[in-house]
């Protein structure tokens, strides 16, 4: 990446506590330190420093004019997604870009770190696109106020009328712990045997 390529506009990040919207231009929402352990590589990506996402706590960062949450799960949130049946998943796939599209939705496919820590991913509702809850709904992971739609901490649709898990964009990870989000005309450029996912 040039490091001429500089950013010409900013984008922005929220925090959240688990089970607080994390929603609007720049708002801290919660009690989380001051922004300063993400920045912009060039117009075309975002990083954020995955070491200061505590434990419990989710981000939104606003990339292409969406949000994308950044959540650190808890060890209990693992134990139990682990446990899921993939027979009851309205969708099958893992709707992750980083993956062949037939991925099936196992939490393997879904997590943006091998340990089931982290995980990125759309805050667009897949029904109409509404802004999902974080740490909310039935299953504690994502729930959306429009029309009733629950998420599990995976982003896997559960219950309600949206028709697909939450997607995934196309990242990489440092082994520093630097995750970055690129559009996904990036993976065309990629093999997927290039990426650092995990
Ligand atoms: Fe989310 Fe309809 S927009 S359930």
């Amino acid at each position: 990446m040039p490091k001429d390529a500089l950013p010409h506009r900013r984008d922005f990040l929220t925090y959240a506590t688990i089970g607080t919207a994390a929603v609007g231009l720049g708002a801290v929402v919660h009690g989380l330190g001051a922004a300063t352990f993400a920045r912009r590589l060039e117009p075309e990506a975002i990083s954020i420093d995955l070491n200061g996402v505590a434990e419990g706590t989710a981000i939104t960062v606003k990339f292409k004019g969406k949000p994308w949450v950044i959540r650190h799960r808890t060890a209990k949130e693992i134990a139990e997604i682990d446990d899921t049946n993939l027979g009851n998943l309205p969708d099958p796939l893992a709707q992750n870009a980083n993956l062949e599209k037939q991925a099936p939705a196992t939490d393997l496919n879904r997590r943006a770190t091998a340990d089931g820590r982290f995980t990125v991913m759309s805050q667009n509702c897949t029904h109409l696109g509404c802004v999902v809850l974080i740490g909310q709904g039935d299953f504690n992971g994502y729930f959306c106020p429009c029309h009733g739609g629950h998420f599990d901490t995976s982003g896997r649709v559960r219950k309600g009328p949206p028709p697909n898990n939450l997607p995934i964009p196309a990242f990489e990870i440092t082994e520093s712990g630097v995750l970055t989000i690129f559009p996904s005309s990036y993976i065309a450029s990629k093999r997927f045997s290039d990426l650092i996912y995990r």
